[in-house]
């Protein structure tokens, strides 16, 4: 180690919410283990906040000067390293951007940055030959990026399925256990720490498409165009559905899945991926995710498959993941930005999703009356969609739930099937359909 290096690791803060408040404290807690793990102490020498009046739950660290002037951070000769921990895309990918470009490390745990314009951002931390690190961007406390990035190096990934979204989870969970409604639910997550800034991030599923696409990168070297990537949330999923799926021995989950199609040798994979809310049965690992836990299943050539588990929002289990970057930054550790040293990052090949195949979960509003079931089979029947199980309920007041379960299908059968239903006046309301993820 260098001279220069045994000098403590000079940290400018940008954020001191949540996340940046937990730093705060496990600095000052694992201070001695940071030492002996890092080799120097860290001192955080300015922080970032947008209202610098604001009444905070966390004191600044010692020495900490507090300002609202992202250059008094950025431009500061004495910082090492920047750590993004404030939220939103244009105010601190502007940050980031100036931090590298004055010679300083970056960590952050901003997947919506990195997602939607994190390339540029790798490209210049290339460039400039600094770390960018960003280990709590994805399922919070799991270090899931070291995973992919380094411990499995050696091997191909055949899939990836995640429960990336704690508020989501957390909803779920609430509204299958607890029979919580969805709003009260959400209520709870936000109050908890776990929800974004804005929660539709969370409920509408772009949360975890941001970190899908970060999984993707680092699992096989390509980016998947974040705005090509299917994403459907929970928002007004029915708490019908919810009962109905458990008859059939499933949870509903918010998953986040990329698969390998056609792997040839030598070529780029095709992709199939998407976040959607999914049937998942209950003697699997990842039906059993509860709360705000995360979980990450891993599908591999050589260590086949992996399970993931912990907590994927919250102040200290977050903060955990930053600090584990600025030890590796503290170490001086050589760049492994992407975990591939291409110098690009090429664009994935992407499998269209009316092209993806799986079993479906469908729930139809019938009248209850002679005929029904064999018209609507037939319309399944038509575009060669096979029935596994079938079970109506009584009336809910708008007619009766008549729920399939399919074997395999694609996406594009079932679309059709559904609205050829809907067409011929079979259905009352629109069909509510999910995928069964194995
Ligand atoms: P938060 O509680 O909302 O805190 C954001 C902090 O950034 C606040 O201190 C805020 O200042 C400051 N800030 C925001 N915009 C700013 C701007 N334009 N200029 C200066 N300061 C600004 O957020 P958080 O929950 O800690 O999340 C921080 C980041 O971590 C986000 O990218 C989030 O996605 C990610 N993350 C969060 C969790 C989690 O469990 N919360 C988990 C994993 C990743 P004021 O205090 O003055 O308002
Ligand atoms: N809002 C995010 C979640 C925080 O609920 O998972 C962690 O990234």
């Amino acid at each position: 180690m260098s001279e220069q290096s045994n000098k403590p690791l000079v940290i400018g803060l940008a954020g001191f919410g949540t996340v940046g408040g937990g730093l705060a404290r496990l600095l000052e807690e694992n201070a001695d283990l940071i030492r002996r793990r890092g080799g120097r102490d860290m001192i955080v020498k300015k922080v970032l906040v947008r209202h610098a009046g604001k009444a905070r739950n966390v004191a600044l660290p010692p020495g900490a000067e507090l300002t609202t002037d992202p250059a008094a951070l950025t431009d500061d000769p004495e910082i090492d390293v920047l750590v993004e921990l404030m939220g939103g895309i244009e105010a601190p990918g502007k940050i980031i951007d100036r931090a590298l470009d004055m010679g300083k490390h970056v960590v952050t745990a901003n997947k919506a940055l990195l997602a939607e314009k994190g390339l540029a951002l790798l490209e210049k931390a290339r460039d400039k030959d600094r770390i960018l690190r960003y280990e709590a961007s994805v399922a919070g406390a799991i270090p899931v990026v070291a995973a992919l990035k380094e411990s499995l190096a050696g091997n191909r990934i055949a899939s990836l399925v995640g429960i990336l979204n704690g508020t989501s989870n957390y909803i779920l969970s609430e509204m299958t256990s607890n029979g919580l409604d969805f709003n009260v639910a959400l209520k709870q997550a936000q109050e908890l720490g776990y929800a974004e800034a804005d929660p539709t991030l969370d409920i509408d599923g772009h949360d975890a498409a941001h970190k899908l696409t970060i999984l993707i990168q680092l699992a096989y070297g390509a980016y998947y165009p974040f705005t090509a990537m299917p994403v459907r949330g929970i928002r007004g999923l029915s708490g019908m559905d919810i009962r109905l799926a458990r008859e059939f021995g499933y949870r509903i989950k918010l998953i986040a899945q990329v698969r390998e199609c056609d792997h040839q040798p030598g070529e780029s994979p095709r992709l199939e991926a998407g976040v959607f809310p999914a049937l998942v049965h209950h003697t699997l690992l990842l039906a059993r995710v509860g709360g705000v836990y995360n979980a990450v299943r891993v599908e591999s050539n050589a260590a086949g498959s992996l399970f993931f588990h912990g907590r994927g929002a919250g102040d200290l289990p977050t903060a955990g993941a930053v600090l584990a970057d600025l030890v590796a930054v503290a170490r001086e550790e050589r760049p492994n930005n992407t975990g591939f040293v291409s110098p690009r990052l090429e664009a994935a090949a992407v499998v269209p999703p009316e092209e993806w195949r799986s079993c479906y979960y469908v729930r139809l509003m019938v009248d209850d009356a002679p005929g029904v079931l064999r018209d609507l089979a037939g319309c399944m029947a038509d575009e060669g969609i096979s029935l596994a199980q079938v079970i109506q309920k009584s009336d809910e007041g708008n007619g009766v739930p008549l729920v399939f379960m399919t074997h395999e299908t694609t996406e594009e059968a079932m679309s059709r099937a559904l609205q050829h239903s809907l067409d011929r006046g079979m259905l009352r309301e629109p069909a509510v359909y999910f995928r069964v993820v194995g």
